[in-house]
């Protein structure tokens, strides 16, 4: 199985991190969204971060042109239709996702991989939407993705060996590190990570600390990059909620429920960074 051209669903925060370590690994990648205008700030958001190391000269403006030039836009699952994987990184909607996943099983050709970027809906159940269950499996990717190294595969429960090792090869040459899980809510990232977060947003709910204090303990005291509360309006509390949900659904625990606080919060609107505001504040 042999992968030269990759279809990115999705030119949001993740799916642009994805298409440019892909291009910057020198994959032929097709950005896809909704509309031109989230094409182009995708690729926009790309430029930028190339941007970024040309100016700290760790590399060569012609450089940065020849991965652009590898990254061309769409607005129609169609143009997939010679890709050898489609990695969808749509919004986190099971009925949106199935939708994609059976259209782009009638487009692509018999031997495409199709991937989903999904951070804790059932990789099985999207399979289960298509005619090729064997081909289908979970490249969860963390944010941001031209920064963090891991990539959690997830295997569906009919996804074929031959299909897990041709991802996980070909994460290896994004200079990823792929870690191999099994299909259950959340997987294994966002379910220690989510409690953590929810657990947090309760500590702060229920008065024991402020917030400043809560993140302060676990940067000072756990030598985490960004204390929770911080890295919850980072990911955005509306997934955090959303995750929380599919956690306490799928696990059925009381351990999983989120914190009425967190529910608060989405309800406001405050749903983080991209919205300007959530735990903090953010001009
Ligand atoms: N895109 C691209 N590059 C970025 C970036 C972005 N959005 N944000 C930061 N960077 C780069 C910077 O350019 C900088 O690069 P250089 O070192 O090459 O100059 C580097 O990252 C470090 O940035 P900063 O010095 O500005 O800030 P920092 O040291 O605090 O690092 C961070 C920023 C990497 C985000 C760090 O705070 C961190 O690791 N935070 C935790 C992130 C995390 O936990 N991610 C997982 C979220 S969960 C998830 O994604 C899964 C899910 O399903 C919800």
């Amino acid at each position: 199985m042999k992968i030269e051209k990759v279809m990115v669903i999705g030119a949001g925060q993740m799916g642009s991190g994805i298409a440019q370590v892909c291009a910057q690994a020198g994959y032929d990648v097709i950005l896809n969204d909704l509309n031109v205008q989230l094409t182009e700030h995708g690729k926009n958001t790309i430029r930028c971060n190339l941007l970024r190391q040309v100016n700290k000269g760790r590399m060569k403006s012609e450089e940065m042109e020849a991965i652009l030039s590898l990254i061309s836009l769409s607005t129609n699952l169609a143009d997939g239709r010679d890709a050898d994987l489609v990695i969808e990184a749509a919004i986190e909607n099971m009925e949106i996702k199935t939708q994609i996943f059976r259209t782009l099983d009638k487009i692509t050709p018999e031997h495409t991989i199709l991937a989903s970027n999904t951070s804790s809906l059932p990789i099985t159940e999207i399979a289960a939407a298509t005619n090729r269950p064997q081909k289908v499996i979970g490249m969860h990717f963390m944010n941001p993705v031209p920064v963090m190294k891991l990539v959690e595969i997830i295997r569906g429960l009919a996804t074929s060996n031959e299909v897990y090792e041709t991802i996980e090869k070909m994460t290896k040459t994004l200079e990823k590190v792929p870690v191999e899980v099994n299909d259950f809510p959340g997987f294994v990232s966002n379910r220690i990570l989510m409690p953590m977060i929810n657990e947090a947003i309760f500590t702060l709910y229920e008065g024991v600390a402020e917030k400043e204090a809560i993140d302060e303990v676990m940067k000072l005291g756990m030598n985490h990059p960004m204390g929770p509360l911080v890295l919850a309006d980072f990911i955005g509390l509306d997934t955090c909620l959303y995750i929380m949900e599919t956690l306490h659904e799928g696990l059925g625990e009381d351990k999983y429920r989120p914190c009425p606080l967190l529910r608060k919060y989405v309800k406001a609107g405050w749903l983080g960074k991209k919205s300007g505001r959530g735990f903090y504040e953010y001009k």
